[in-house]
C-alpha cells in the first residue's frame, strides 16, 4: 500500500530508528510491501522506513535507469535491515542529491566515495558488499535516514541547496 512520505519539518524524520530483532515476519514484509509500492510510485531510488512513520532500521534501494538521476549506474534492488557502514578510505565526494522528504529540491552532499556495507534482507541473511561512486551515495544518504539525518543537515554551503527546476532548469518538460 502506498504510504504518505514524512516531510523535513516532521519530527519522527529526526529519530534514530530501532534494531530490527524479528526477520521473516508478516509485519517485515507487509513492511517492506508499503515501502516498495511508495518508492515506486514516486520514482524514488532509495526509502527508508522512518520516512513513512516506522522508526525500524530497514532501507530499500535500488535503481535500473531512472529519470531523476540520469547519469547514474544501475544499483541492484536491495532490502538493507540494521545496517553498518565502514568508509573504506578518506576520499570524498560532493555530488547532487534529492529526498522524497524534500520534494522539489536538490543539494550538493559530501560522501565517502567507498565503503563496504553489512547488514541483513528480510530473512535474517547476511548482505556484506564493496561499493563505490552512486550506489554507495545512496546507501549512506539513506541509512543517514535511520540516524534522524537528512540530506540538507550535510550540505557544506547552502549556495548548493535549492529547487530542482530553478537548478536544473534544461531538465524540465
Ligand atoms: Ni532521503
Amino acid at each position: 500500500m502506498i504510504k504518505p512520505v514524512l516531510k523535513m519539518g516532521d519530527a519522527r524524520l529526526l529519530r534514530r530508528a530501532e534494531d530490527v530483532t524479528a526477520f521473516d515476519t508478516p509485519e517485515l514484509h507487509a513492511l517492506l510491501a508499503d515501502m516498495r509500492d511508495t518508492m515506486k510510485s514516486l520514482d524514488g531510488a532509495g526509502l527508508a522506513a522512518p520516512q513513512i512513520g516506522v522508526n525500524l532500521r530497514v532501507v530499500i534501494f535500488g535503481l535500473e535507469h531512472n529519470p531523476r538521476y540520469p547519469e547514474a549506474e544501475a544499483v541492484p534492488d536491495t532490502v538493507l535491515i540494521n545496517p553498518v557502514i565502514t568508509p573504506l578510505s578518506d576520499e570524498i565526494e560532493e555530488g547532487w542529491e534529492g529526498c522524497l522528504s524534500v520534494p522539489g529540491m536538490n543539494g550538493k552532499v559530501p560522501r565517502f566515495l567507498r565503503i563496504r556495507y553489512q547488514g541483513q534482507d528480510e530473512y535474517g541473511a547476511p548482505i556484506d558488499r564493496t561499493v563505490d561512486n552512486f550506489h554507495a551515495r545512496v546507501v549512506q544518504h539513506e541509512c543517514d535516514h535511520l540516524d534522524g539525518v537528512l540530506y540538507p543537515m550535510r550540505i557544506r554551503d547552502l549556495r548548493d541547496f535549492g529547487f530542482s527546476d530553478e537548478l536544473f532548469p534544461e531538465e524540465e518538460a
